[in-house]
């Protein structure tokens, strides 16, 4: 088994969301009609698809986004800081509507809460995908989320099956109506209750029959579980589930963390090395990226993930 990633020459398509971020600390998150003052709100850029683009990017693995943004200043800054990072841009549209925004509340546990307003993100269309079809065609991997509207993601997942190419969805936010039958994902990224959700029965209540029944029925070849400071669950849909450790941290900012997963998961997988390398690797992106503020900062480059990586135990797999 390689432990070792090299980088892929075929790029890396994240298709997804690009976002303006307001954060607010505050000591407690608010309860449903409470109001509570916050210590401070800044300003960054976020947006699940963008995160995991960079994450990816930071990698070393060749990255191509398609995204949507608005005609504002927000639009044009963020192409330049993508561009910066070495993601090709090119398959970003302009529309004439603000920028994606979301609102982010952050407690002293570093724990949050997040509103998206979809903004331009509402207006990348199925269309825009089958214009870009070829690219898709000739990626080693396709990264998606939810933030983008679904007959989008389904165009492009179907194109990716049609071609053989990887795809890997982390479905975040949920969405109950997502037609899993109609495409073949080869893996799946969920937090413990997005796994709920999707095999709708309790975490504490996994038990691997169940879980390779649903998956099988779901068209999923592999499910993995992140679940914040405990070991990650991978459930393959042949073999035994496994566990794999993460980096223990003084978690001060949780926002990103599952990005950089999902961004560093997917760049080891695009350049491939086998899953349980890939899933080494992001336990330790995901893990870094607790350690500052925003989203896309403290996102971590490969040459850190690789000085924590013998801090992850192999696991044996049965
Ligand atoms: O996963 C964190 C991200 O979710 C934030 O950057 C925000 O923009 C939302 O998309």
């Amino acid at each position: 088994m390689s432990s070792r990633s090299t980088t892929s020459d075929s790029p890396l398509v994240v298709i997804g969301s690009l976002n303006i971020d307001y954060v607010s600390r505050v000591d407690e998150l608010p309860a449903a009609g409470e109001t509570v003052i916050a210590d401070d709100i800044t300003t960054c850029r976020g947006g699940k698809g963008a995160n995991q683009a960079i994450s990816a990017s930071r990698q070393g693995q060749q990255v191509i986004l398609f995204g949507s943004i608005g005609d504002d200043e927000n639009g044009a800054s963020y192409q330049k800081q993508l561009s910066a990072e070495g993601i090709d841009v090119s398959k970003i549209q302009e529309v004439p509507c603000s920028t994606g925004a979301a609102f982010i509340t952050v407690d002293s546990d570093g724990e949050n809460t997040i509103v998206v307003a979809g903004g331009a993100n509402d207006f990348l269309t199925r269309d825009d995908i089958l214009e870009g079809a070829s690219v898709i065609e000739g990626a080693s991997a396709l990264l998606l989320q939810f933030e983008v509207p679904q007959p989008t993601i389904v165009e492009a997942i179907s194109i990716a099956n049609e071609h053989e190419v990887p795809v890997i969805i982390n479905p975040s936010p949920a969405n109950a109506a997502f037609p899993w039958h109609e495409v073949q994902t080869d893996y799946l990224i969920v937090n413990e209750s997005e796994a709920e959700d999707l095999l709708e029965f309790e975490a504490t209540f996994f038990s691997a029959s169940e879980v390779r029944q649903r998956i099988h029925e779901l068209r999923i070849k592999c499910l993995i579980v992140t679940r914040g400071s405990k070991t990650t669950l991978v459930f393959p849909n042949t073999g035994d589930p496994y566990e794999v450790d993460t980096l223990a941290v003084l978690a001060i900012d949780t926002v990103g963390a599952g990005d950089a997963f999902a961004g560093c998961f997917a760049a080891w997988i695009a350049a491939g090395s086998e899953p349980l390398d890939a899933i080494r690797a992001a336990n330790c992106a995901g893990a870094l990226t607790t350690l500052g503020g925003g989203a896309q900062r403290p996102i971590p480059d490969r040459e850190r993930v690789e000085q924590h990586l013998e801090q992850i135990p192999v696991p044996k797999q049965t």
